[in-house]
């Protein structure tokens, strides 16, 4: 292997048309993250990159469905997406946006020297037109009958409804959104990279990268042996929303939002950097490794157009690997941002405060990385339940306790650990392996096999018995156990850097000099050493947390609405799907009452919920709402509801809740109480 000076380390700019969404994390943000803690904790030399892809025609699209600017639509989610990532513990050293001065400039001029260079060929090629707008018209741009379907709303890209790729010329009557007009075919100048002619280039380019992901190898080998090879592709786009093209005679032109987003990974270094020098060792001195982290969608970009770019500027290192992962999908289905079928990650921050690292441990754990794989809230519980809390958690939460009862939270005298430091050192080794090699989950695995290891250790020793005839021998299993936490600390803090942290203030480690080559000693925690008070780690997630999230997915679902022409999809509420018909016996058998709620209280640990006692008339309930995010407790008493009156008792956070209280929610999500519209006696049905 090479010895590499120094690492640069990119992951795709997302576009700043949408929240972040778990997709997009086990994608490619949080194995590149892990891998970038692993790098520092190694103290290699190393540099993360990313930012905002603020051009292209899904920005625009989303502009005009919102009645805004483009630059207001990439405000938004420039700075939504920064924060959240921040939030999440992704840790870059510069995240810019493609929308900055320096970008505009950067990319201008990597075209320019290529132009000169003639490394493009002008072509005149024919483009859909719209003559009311005067102005051409991107596939996105076109709506028409699918063929396939017969969806009247099919883009010329795509069908949302039926999911089949379309060309413009697919479409039943192609109409221009803009205008209504159909669209007529004009000549138009673009400036192609000859990928057919780089062709040679590009294959040895990746035979001596053999040793890549074989989804990644495989998708890039097919590209250059279907049909006949590779095709040139327009460098340029007639748009007015990107960098203008920077030659005589592209007035009105913009750069292909795939030529200037991968110049954002350099410019955003040289933002990071200020224009000196600096920047330039991290993109053009051949002792530094490469590498892009990306989903499968962005493979062909990343492994044949952006290595071409590069190699035909000619100042620039190219990728020396590509740890493209596959697609997650979210209970069974295709993660959509249209349909909202999501877990978004500005909305995960603020249901789930301070479990940043639950989420981390979820997606690094069911990681697609080789195949497609499938996130569900109830594997996010279980691995939570089973496995961060049971295993992780319990084990800390035991060796403190015990030490803060038998030796007052000071680390006891010295064993003989050999075979334990050997046990680490060989998880270490294989940590390190799975991650120089992009196998993330397998990595993660082996670092609970680290706590698996000392929860087995006090099972079998004890020392809670051991104590009562034995002290020494209490104090060395408990050294022991103590050792495995602060190895534990440091080895799981690419992954969970927020426990890794608790791990640290626990251990009274904190402002320590502690790195990766410490893992494996035996004495990181010296005795006698003073510990801190023992706080839990990770809290068990019970079953209403979980049906929440996917009641929340079931209403997205039932939200859906299919393409609108642009113009008037804003006008469209969203509205629930109606429910399948049922006859009148079934809803006779649901006994609805007026109640007046008499108290209200909030309760421990449940952000959601609220106790309420509600005068029925006939008799006075107890009944959890999900309502404490819309409404104060002191506001409720003497407010009449209508109740669910004979819905079977159910436990929320160990209180029995007897009954429903039924709400109207908006297509906000505000939630409004259904009352009489004038007083009555408790108790009275509502039919
Ligand atoms: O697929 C995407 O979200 C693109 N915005 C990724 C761009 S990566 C890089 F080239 F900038
Ligand atoms: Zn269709």
């Amino acid at each position: 292997m090479k010895n590499w000076k120094r690492y640069t380390i990119t992951a795709a700019l997302p576009y700043a048309n949408g929240p972040i969404h778990i997709g997009h994390l086990a994608g490619c943000y949080l194995p590149a993250d892990i891998y970038v803690r692993y790098l520092r904790s190694q103290k290699r030399d190393t540099f993360f990159v990313c930012g905002s892809d603020e051009h292209g025609v899904p920005i625009t699209i989303k502009a005009r469905k919102e009645g805004i600017t483009p630059q207001q639509v990439v405000d938004k989610y420039h700075n939504m997406m920064n924060n959240s990532f921040a939030e999440f513990g992704i840790s870059f050293d510069a995240y810019g946006r493609t929308s900055s001065k320096i970008h505009h400039q950067t990319a201008s001029d990597f075209f320019k020297v290529m132009f000169e260079k003639n490394c493009f060929e002008e072509r005149e090629t024919e483009q859909y037109y719209d003559e009311n707008a005067q102005q051409f018209l991107a596939d996105r741009y076109i709506t028409g009958t699918c063929p396939n379907c017969g969806n009247e709303h099919a883009y010329g890209d795509q069908c949302e409804k039926c999911g089949t790729s379309l060309s413009p010329t697919d479409l039943i009557n192609p109409k221009s959104v803009l205008s209504g007009a159909p669209p007529v075919k004009k000549l138009t100048k673009n400036w192609f990279l000859p990928l057919n002619k780089l062709q040679p280039k590009i294959e040895k380019y990746l035979e001596q990268h053999s040793d890549w992901k074989t989804n990644v190898y495989g998708q890039c080998k097919s590209w250059l042996q279907s049909g006949d090879g590779l095709q040139p592709r327009s460098m340029t786009r007639d748009l007015d929303w990107g960098i203008p093209v920077p030659v005589e005679g592209a007035e009105g032109k913009v750069l292909y939002v795939w030529f200037d987003a991968p110049i954002g990974y350099i410019s955003n270094t040289i933002e990071h950097f200020g224009n000196d020098s600096d920047w330039q060792k991290w993109w053009k001195d051949a002792d530094t490794r490469l590498v892009h982290f990306i989903g499968k969608d962005n493979i062909v970009f990343h492994c044949i157009i952006f290595p071409a770019m590069l190699m035909e500027h000619g100042d620039f290192i190219t990728a020396d690997n590509v740890p493209a992962n596959e697609f997650l999908n979210l209970e069974g289905d295709k993660l959509s941002t249209s349909r909202n079928w999501a877990v978004w990650l500005h909305e995960y921050l603020e249901e789930f405060p301070g479990k940043q690292d639950v989420l981390r441990y979820t997606l690094c754990a069911n990681m697609p990385e080789t195949k497609d794989n499938d996130f569900t809230w109830k594997d996010f519980q279980t691995k939570n339940n089973s496995e961060l809390v049971a295993i992780l958690g319990n084990l800390v939460n035991r060796v403190l306790v015990l030490t803060d009862k038998y030796f007052e939270g000071k680390v006891p005298h010295a064993g003989t650990c050999t075979d334990l430091q050997n046990f680490i050192l060989q998880q270490k080794e294989k940590v390190e392996k799975s991650l120089e090699e992009f196998r993330f989950r397998e990595a993660l695995h082996e670092v609970m096999n680290i706590a698996r290891h000392g929860n087995k250790l006090l099972t079998e020793k004890e020392p809670w018995k051991l104590i009562k005839t034995d002290k020494d021998a209490t104090g060395i299993v408990l050294y022991d156990c103590l050792q495995i936490i602060a190895n534990i600390a440091l080895i799981a803090e690419p992954f969970l850097p927020f426990t890794s942290q608790k791990l640290f203030t626990m251990l009274n480690l904190i402002d320590n000099n502690l790195s990766w080559k410490n893992i494996g000693e035996m004495e990181i925690l010296k005795s006698n050493h003073q510990l801190n008070k023992a706080n839990l780690l990770f809290d068990k997630i019970e079953d209403d947390v979980i049906e929440v999230q996917v009641a929340k997915l079931k209403r997205a679902e039932s939200n859906i609405s299919t393409a609108l022409p642009i113009s008037t999809e804003n006008a469209v509420q969203k509205i629930a799907a109606a429910q399948p018909e049922i006859v009148f016996d079934d809803f006779a058998k649901i006994d609805l009452r007026v109640g007046t709620i008499l108290s209200a209280e909030k309760i421990e640990k449940a952000d959601k919920l609220l106790k309420l006692t509600v005068d029925l008339g006939f008799e006075t309930r107890t009944i959890v709402s999900g309502i404490a995010q819309h409404f104060k407790p002191e506001d409720l008493p003497g407010t009449q509801v209508c109740v669910v009156a004979n819905l079977a008792p159910r436990k929320l956070r160990g209180i029995e809740s007897k009954g429903m209280i039924l709400m109207a929610e908006d297509e906000n999500g505000k939630l409004i109480f259904i009352v009489p519209k004038e007083k009555i006696t408790n108790g009275s049905e509502v039919r």
